[in-house]
């Protein structure tokens, strides 16, 4: 039986403004998309019944219909009128609900691992609609690019060619966060109007972390802040450490020091890894 294995990153964002509330709820992003090394495992291999069955160990996956990577298939089946069925396993290294997007870069692998065992041949703007219609981010990981712009809901992508490569500690509180209850939370009157992600461009393209750090911005900061207050000391400890700058990734709760290179980010993992869980280095993919 033919089984596909597919690497499914995570993401970091880099710098995020948030512009705009929309009349269809959502909120009008520009941010910069950062793809990392931190990646799930997914196995794809067919199954007689015509459903779609998604196995994964971790407790707080769904494994029912409501999970992004079943979706996925499911849309292909129903907008394509397919009969096949599809075992989905899902080895979970990205932490869940976490400002990651884990669960939309596992929709997007299956976009793309079913174009494959399913001989599909849908064009890449066909994927990125299929995308677009099941999440927010899960657009930017139907392209092949470590940095990319996103804008609208974050969707409309347009992909960086910059060769930089980032050396990160990741820390991940073991606090659920849902990305609804922090937009929920923005008082937009409040949130800083500066153009971050045209600020931070020119120094992410020139490659010198200590010159990057400082540019990292994330607009939902406030919001975060205001449902988690303890997360400000989080920020200091990181900054404590050494790191360039530090950052929280999309509607948290991971926050990511940035480091000079890979020793110094070893050097910070020393340092807080007693003290925190979930500390992890990654870098640019
Ligand atoms: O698109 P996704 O399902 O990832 O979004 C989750 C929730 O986050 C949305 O229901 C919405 O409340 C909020 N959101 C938003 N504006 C965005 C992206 C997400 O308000 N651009």
């Amino acid at each position: 039986m033919k089984k596909l294995c597919l690497r499914s990153p995570a993401k970091l964002n880099l710098a995020l403004d948030v512009l705009a509330k929309r009349s269809d709820g959502y909120h009008e992003l520009k941010t910069v998309f950062e793809r990392i090394d931190l990646c799930d495992r997914i196995t794809l291999w067919p199954r007689a019944d015509g459903l779609v069955k998604v196995i994964c160990s971790h407790p707080q996956v769904p494994k029912g219909p409501a999970n992004l990577a079943a979706k996925a298939a499911m849309l292909l089946k129903q907008d394509l009128n397919l009969a096949q069925g599809l075992n989905i396993h899902i080895e979970k290294k990205i932490p869940v609900a976490a400002g990651l997007a884990g669960g939309s870069s596992n929709a997007a692998t299956v976009l793309l691992g079913l174009n494959r065992l399913w001989k599909l041949r849908l064009s890449q703007k066909q994927l990125r609609d299929y995308a677009g219609r099941l999440g927010s981010d899960v657009t930017f990981f139907i392209y092949d690019v470590s940095y990319a712009v996103g804008e609208g809901r974050g969707e409309k992508i347009r992909p960086l060619p910059i060769p930089t490569k980032l050396w990160h500690l990741l820390v991940t509180p073991r606090v659920k966060m849902l990305t609804k209850d922090v937009f929920g939370r923005l008082n937009l009157d409040l949130t800083n109007k500066m153009d971050s992600v045209n600020i931070l461009l020119p120094y992410l393209r020139k490659s010198v972390p200590s010159a990057i750090g400082p540019k990292l911005a994330n607009g939902l900061e406030p919001a975060i802040l205001s449902l988690r207050p303890d997360f400000a000391r989080l920020k200091k400890k990181m900054s404590d450490a050494g790191a360039c700058g530090v950052c929280f990734s999309g509607s948290g709760p991971s926050v990511f020091a940035l480091a000079r290179s890979k020793q110094h980010a070893g050097q910070m993992k020393a340092r807080l890894d007693r003290r925190f869980a979930q500390v992890k280095i990654v870098s640019t993919l």
